[in-house]
């Protein structure tokens, strides 16, 4: 049989290692099941629509690989290289129904899924302003403080904030502009901590609980420690229910512990890495991931 060749494809702009890293651990896995591929940069690839027609230009034109493993949030160059027939790892369409927190409520809501509740900002061509405020007022009193406020996009709990009172609020809501936002049902009895399941196709291939000492964040790079976990029926279950909906090949799924022990999921990654699962269980989520998209085009 011929041997399969890839094209893993990150973010240019990302001047952090752990983006490289990632591309990296996956062409490691990659190789050891003797799968070439290739790391390429979004930036290297050039979105072009000429004569009506969607292509790829620059160094890598015309040639097209077995799959691609998209480990980027590029979503415009996600969907032109699925017009090209190439298989892409998670495909274009999850990939968006992550990257917008809002998207991924809707959908995950839409398919039953138990999320805290969760109160959609208004569209913003400018930044709010003093005599906006009553709105704000009462989107806050739907809730009731204090309540977690969260950018539309985000990652590592970097755009994720804990609001306490109005003030607080307007100050976020002012500070960021015009960019979408929710406020978010604060799981108390989740405070700092959550689990992480690693989902490839229909399994649960790691999980871990991540608690923080000061936070209200469980983000590992926010700080919080991380300890292996055995989940249980209910949450694999949950974890792959949430992948399906979204539509992801894996995913990162997050699970907030309610009051009287039911789950409600945080929130889905399409891009989640990887880096940390291994450190804290020793699975190496990359050889999963590279043999699930093998079995998939063998198929
Ligand atoms: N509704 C909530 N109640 C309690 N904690 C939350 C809630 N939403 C988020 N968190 C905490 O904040 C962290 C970051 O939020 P998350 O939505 O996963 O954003 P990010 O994409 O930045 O990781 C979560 O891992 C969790 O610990
Ligand atoms: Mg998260």
């Amino acid at each position: 049989m011929k041997q399969l060749t890839g094209w893993i494809i990150y973010n240019g702009s990302l001047k952090a290692e752990k983006f490289l890293d990632y591309a990296e651990w996956v062409q490691n896995a990659a190789r050891r099941r003797r799968i070439e591929t290739t790391l390429i940069k979004n930036s290297e690839l050039v979105v072009t629509i000429e004569n009506g027609k969607s292509t790829i230009k620059g160094r890598y034109e015309g040639l097209s690989p077995d799959f691609v493993l998209f480990a980027d949030k590029d979503i415009r160059l996600a969907k032109q290289l699925e017009k090209l027939n190439i298989p892409l790892f998670n495909s274009a369409q999850s990939v968006e129904n992550c990257d917008d927190k809002t998207l991924m409520y809707q959908v995950l809501a839409d398919n039953q899924l138990p999320i805290p509740k969760t109160i959609l900002a208004p569209l913003r061509f400018f930044p709010v302003e003093d005599e906006d405020a009553a709105y704000y007022h009462g989107m806050a009193e739907e809730l009731g403080y204090p309540f977690i406020m969260k950018e539309a996009f985000g990652s590592f709990g970097q755009q994720v904030y804990y609001i306490d009172s109005f003030e607080t609020f307007f100050q976020k809501v002012k500070q960021i502009g015009t960019t979408p936002f929710v406020i978010q049902q604060l799981i108390q009895s989740s405070y700092g901590k959550d689990i992480r399941l690693n989902v490839v196709g229909d399994r649960v291939v790691a999980s871990m609980l991540r608690q923080s000492p000061s936070d209200f964040r469980a983000n590992v790079s926010a700080g919080a420690t991380m300890y292996p976990y055995e989940p249980t029926k209910e949450e694999i279950e949950l974890a792959i229910k949430c992948s399906k909906v979204v539509g992801t090949d894996f995913a990162g799924i997050d699970l907030l512990f309610g009051e009287n022990d039911e789950r409600y999921v945080c929130e889905v990654n399409s891009n989640a890495h990887i880096q940390n699962i291994f450190d804290c269980t020793g699975i190496n989520v990359a050889d999963a991931i590279i043999e699930y998209i093998e079995g998939k085009l063998k198929r």
